[in-house]
């Protein structure tokens, strides 16, 4: 398995900066927190960490607004402690990856400042300026991530500037050479500082049409989902150009040894595969949500396994996603029981696993009253908030969660004495060992890390596969549902249980008939 690159074994851990702990008493997460943690990230076995933004920002988007590409928040720190975190990381074995947001800035962006102030700045076409409509208005119908517009006018130069999601995050135009080569300038910066990796924000919005169609209508808008799903976003995200700049992003990134370019996209499965790029040549991991969208299901997640697999452009190595900063916590979308069985799946399917803070330990989202919401995205439409799955680090029972000793940005969640890491690191039978257990069993097992991925049976409520690479073989077993299931097994199929969700069936047999308990998965190594 040496030479192999190595993020393709790797466990991706993602934390949310402002929430996982704080140092100073200020109720933000910041970057001495994170390095006081590592010891934990450490025993729970985590090979990288992503940090979403640290870049200096007004937090209008929470860090998804930068003002500097090359600098530190004050809230986080300071570029001192962020090589003092880099440093300790490294030393532990942990990789560190940035969140880079090439898509669009901060209002605040002194390249910003300076584009809006006249129609001949010298950086006015580092963003996107139109002319109204003829008739008056936006320049087309293209909507706003965020709801409305995502065109502002400008009274003082007559123009409208483009902004993806929200006004104070106007878009970059990545057409322009100037930009491309500042933002690699920026890439290069963390690189040479020692950084492992970049997760692209928003890369599928980086080149916009030419000539600024209007999107079509979508047919199949459902007032439920935000007014941005009213149309097909056809011209204003996964141009084919946006290609060539990913290619070109990955020619700074080689240049340097053993770095991880991943991206964030949003797409079906047949127009993501196209972010691995033309030779593989683009993303080295095109982030796969289809676990965060899919109905959970036992024949719906099998036939998405099976389509993303084979989808894969050859070489290409698969990546999974159960959880984010951005959606429902997994413990309330599938429930508290069935999040055991769902991390056996991240964990067991074939490709580099990202798992988002708190999730290990069945982190659920948290009921937020109104005087409490922080995300721009609930102030018009209260559900689409995403405050709810940022809440802080569980760490104890006490007060501030063991994440703060002064007053946490976000509350607390109320079910703290039973979902906390004091508590689960003390308790085998508990949510942080299964997820610490399933990533030891990956470390050492060829057939999880680099094995071939087996559709077995689906039936019911239960799926199972195999993992099978030389003549090492798991059949892994999941319970999506809370009956009892039944498994029929291909005959001559036989082995014993390496690991369970429940600690009860260790070493026992297995053949012909598997019977699974309500929300229950096992990994039974074959014969
Ligand atoms: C995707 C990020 O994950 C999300 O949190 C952010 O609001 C948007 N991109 C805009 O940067
Ligand atoms: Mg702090």
């Amino acid at each position: 398995m040496s030479g192999e690159p190595w993020w393709r074994h790797a466990v991706v851990y993602q934390i949310y900066p402002l929430s996982f702990q704080d140092s100073d008493g200020d109720g933000y997460g910041d970057l001495r927190g994170i390095r006081v943690r590592l010891e934990y990230l450490d025993w729970l076995g985590v090979d990288a960490i992503w940090l979403s933004p640290i870049y200096p920002s007004p937090m209008a988007d929470f860090g998804y607004d930068v003002a500097d590409y090359t600098g530190v928040d004050a809230v986080f720190g300071t570029l001192a402690e962020f090589d003092a975190l880099l440093a300790e990381a490294h030393a532990r074995g942990i990789r560190l990856i940035l969140d880079f947001v090439p898509n669009h800035s901060s209002d605040r962006h002194p390249w910003f400042v300076e584009s809006r102030t006249a129609r001949d700045a010298r950086r006015r076409d580092w963003y996107i300026w139109r002319d109204p409509a003829p008739g008056g208005g936006p320049p087309n119908n293209w909507l706003s991530v965020f709801g409305g517009s995502a065109w502002a006018y400008e009274e003082a130069t007559g123009q409208y500037y483009y902004h993806a999601f929200l006004n104070e995050q106007p878009d970059l135009n990545w057409r322009n050479p100037a930009v491309r080569e500042a933002m690699h300038g920026a890439l290069r910066f963390w690189l040479d500082r020692g950084v492992d990796g970049f997760r692209l924000d928003a890369i599928w919005h980086l080149i916009k049409d030419e000539r600024f169609r209007d999107n079509p209508p979508n047919p199949a808008y459902r007032p439920d989902q935000p007014p941005f799903f009213s149309l097909l976003p056809v011209y204003s995200t996964d141009r084919p150009e946006v290609h060539d700049v990913l290619a070109e992003l990955r020619r700074t990134i080689d240049a340097y040894a053993d770095r991880l370019l991943i991206g964030e996209i949003y797409l079906p499965i047949e127009r993501l595969i196209a972010y691995y790029g033309k030779d593989l040549a683009g993303l080295h991991l095109p982030f796969n949500f289809s676990l965060i969208q899919a109905a959970w299901k036992a024949h719906r997640l099998a036939a998405l396994v099976e389509e993303y697999e084979r989808a894969l452009p050859p070489g290409g190595w698969p990546n999974w996603v159960l959880g984010n900063h951005d959606k429902h916590r997994i413990a309330t979308r599938v429930g508290s029981a069935q999040a055991a069985v769902a991390a056996m799946l991240l964990l067991t399917l074939r490709g580099t696993p990202t798992l988002y803070y708190g999730d290990e330990i069945g982190m659920r989202d948290v009921a937020l009253p109104a005087d409490r919401v922080r995300d721009p995205w609930a102030r018009d439409r209260p559900a689409f908030g995403r405050d709810a799955a940022r809440t802080p680090m569980q760490w104890d029972a006490g007060a501030g969660a063991g994440f703060t000793e002064g007053m946490p940005w976000l509350p607390v969640a109320e079910d703290l004495e039973a979902c906390n890491v004091a508590s689960q690191r003390a308790d085998p039978s508990s949510l942080l060992h299964l997820y610490r257990a399933l990533i030891a069993l990956r470390r050492t097992e060829p057939a999880l890390l680099s094995g071939s991925y087996e559709p077995v049976v689906v039936s019911g409520d239960a799926l199972a596969f195999r993992r099978r690479h030389d003549t090492r073989s798991l059949l892994v077993a999941l319970n999506l549902g809370g009956a009892t299931q039944r498994l029929l097994l291909p005959s001559g199929m036989r082995g014993r249980i390496a690991l369970g969700t429940r600690l009860d069936r260790g070493g026992e047999r297995v053949s012909a008939v598997l019977t699974l308990r309500g929300d229950e998965g096992v990994i039974v190594r074959l014969e």
